[in-house]
């Protein structure tokens, strides 16, 4: 069963809450909350209180995606805000297995995300430790980038990998994902995906993660 998480940066910043309940209203099964702090990605995007507001405006899971720097700094603000998931980039985390038991402490899932250019040797061993993992179909800081195609056979590997460890382990891809991109994603092994253009830069939000869901289950 494919899970839709639609990521909340290519919304209206202006009706976040409507927004929000519209979305899962059509059908999101999480939603993705991509946090940028102009360091580890030159974009600022918003912090814990746009995850209060989203806490407050729907139930479904807040999947939080650290796009920054010593990103064990700001967990217990994400934990109060109501975040349910937090996802860190591996390439942030010289410590990857005290991050990692950090966000374990606080009772969280734990995702890890590698941006295109990463080996998944980096994340290999910690594997038996994490929840999910990220697979990035772009290169993180922006919504709205082309697919990057030359990614697909890393996430055959990651699910290859995922297949061989000892636990439950959600594959997620992101970036560039729609209908076609999420069906090449689906055949590699992808579980998880995470759209923002393919869904709110449409009309009808429902029709979009039909036809993600649809051809991701195909
Ligand atoms: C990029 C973010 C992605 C992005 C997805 O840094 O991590 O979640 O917002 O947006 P689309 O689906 O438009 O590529
Ligand atoms: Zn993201």
């Amino acid at each position: 069963m494919s899970i839709i998480a639609p990521s909340i940066l290519a919304a209206d910043f202006g009706n976040l809450k409507s927004e929000a309940e519209r979305v899962v209203a059509a059908g999101a099964d999480w939603i993705h909350v991509d946090v940028m702090d102009g360091h580890f990605v030159p974009p600022i995007t918003f912090g814990p209180i746009a995850v209060e507001a989203l806490r407050r405006a729907t139930r479904v899971p807040l999947d939080v995606h650290l796009m920054v720097e010593s990103p064990q700094r700001h967990f217990q603000q994400f934990v109060e805000a109501g975040a349910d998931r937090l996802t860190v980039q591996v390439e942030a985390c010289p410590d990857l297995l005290g991050t990692i038991r950090e966000i374990r402490n606080f009772g969280k899932a734990v995702g890890v995300a590698v941006n295109p250019e990463t080996p998944l040797e980096r994340v290999e061993a910690f594997l038996p430790e994490i929840d999910l993992l990220l697979v990035m179909t772009v290169n993180p800081g922006w919504g709205g980038q082309p697919f990057i195609r030359s990614v697909l056979p890393k996430i055959a590997e990651a699910k290859k990998l995922i297949d061989r460890s000892s636990r439950q382990i959600l594959l997620q891809v992101d970036g560039g994902i729609n209908a076609a991109t999420a069906a090449e994603c689906r055949a590699q092994g992808a579980g998880v995906f995470v759209c923002g253009t393919s869904i709110f830069r449409t009309e009808d939000y429902a029709r979009a993660i039909h036809a993600i869901r649809g051809s991701a289950s195909s």
